[in-house]
């Protein structure tokens, strides 16, 4: 089935970008692979990802230098914490929602802005690669509830049991008070978001979790919203989120941030951009946490947020390394 595409791949931005040695160099170079600045020969391939999920960077690393593209990467790599039972904020193992039931988004975006998500889905353990085939196999992006399920069991995905004894056993223990009142950095350590680059210079987005702790039932976050949670454009950058996700979806965070990045402005000075926005909003209760990460197209990277401790993983050729993240709060 063709696949509409919802955002033209923007050769006209990219050929801005070609140097005059590199475009002398090219020779018999094959056309699809778009010749770049020296500075980013340097730094390709790069995967960044939200948190310390050093397993997850890892996997989507170990992609990356064996040629793989930055689509392959991010799936791979977010499906290292989507199948960790260790981890109660994605995939098997993560917390339910109030009514005991655990619930999964997910969302995809490549280099061409084709994009794929899955909203509140029960019973699938790797709720990234439904939604690439959202995006690779339907004319859809969004799928939710029953019917991403049954999509998912139709190609081929075996129903698992997403409820660990161990989150089963802290949810009976909140319904005793049934308070929620999320914790700053536990229970909003909640989302993988991981942008990668390629050799060939081509931007892919992922972006999982299984939400708040404890929600209402049929809750939605960010994590599966295009341009919320998520947002690539090969031409630019991309940028992903962690945290409350009603504040992301409110200001549309990664397309901001991605936008700003167009405007001229790094991915750190664009990510505090897109916080201070959420900030603005909510001057007299900044009791949660947000986290943005972003990557330019020369593989420029940051981060930034509202409380003290969130960081992001970052792995390139220079390294694997978990940056601490500058916070607006700083104590
Ligand atoms: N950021 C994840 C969520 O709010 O569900």
């Amino acid at each position: 089935m063709q696949r509409r595409t919802f955002l033209k791949n923007s050769a006209t931005g990219t050929a801005g970008l070609v140097s005059s040695s590199v475009l002398a160099s090219c020779g018999e170079m094959d056309k699809s692979v778009k010749a770049l600045p020296q500075e980013m020969e340097n730094v390709r391939p790069i995967v960044i990802c939200t948190w310390d999920f050093h397993n997850a960077s890892a996997k989507a690393w170990e992609v990356l230098k064996d040629g793989g593209s930055s689509l392959d990467a991010v799936e791979m790599g977010v499906k290292v914490e989507e199948a960790d039972i260790e981890n109660q904020t994605v995939g098997v193992g993560g917390r339910p929602d109030r009514d005991g039931k655990v619930t999964l988004d997910a969302c995809i975006m490549d280099k061409n802005g084709n994009c794929g998500a899955v909203l509140c889905m029960q019973n699938i353990a790797h709720p990234i690669s439904v939604a690439r085939m959202v995006m690779e196999e339907t004319p859809h992006v969004m799928l939710a509830g029953k019917g991403a399920e049954q999509f998912a069991m139709e190609q081929g995905f075996n129903k698992t049991d997403l409820l660990t004894e161990k989150s089963k056993k802290e949810w009976m223990e909140w319904k005793k008070t049934s308070k929620y009142q999320p914790i700053i950095n536990i229970e909003n350590h909640d989302t993988i978001g991981m942008l990668a680059i390629d050799k060939n210079g081509d931007l892919a987005g992922a972006c999982t979790t299984s939400g708040m702790a404890y929600k209402l039932a049929g809750r939605v976050g960010d994590s599966p919203i295009i341009g919320a949670g998520l947002f690539v454009d090969n031409a630019v950058g991309a940028a992903t989120a962690t945290g409350v996700g009603e504040e992301v979806v409110r200001t549309v965070g990664s397309f901001l941030i991605v936008e700003l990045m167009r405007q001229g402005k790094s991915p750190q000075e664009a990510c505090e951009e897109g916080v201070k926005r959420i900030i603005e909003k909510n001057r007299n209760k900044l009791d949660f946490q947000i986290g943005f990460i972003a990557i330019n197209k020369k593989g420029e990277t940051g981060g930034y947020c509202i409380q003290p401790g969130f960081t992001y993983r970052t792995f390139s050729k220079a390294g694997h390394v978990n940056n601490p993240s500058d916070s607006y709060i700083t104590s």
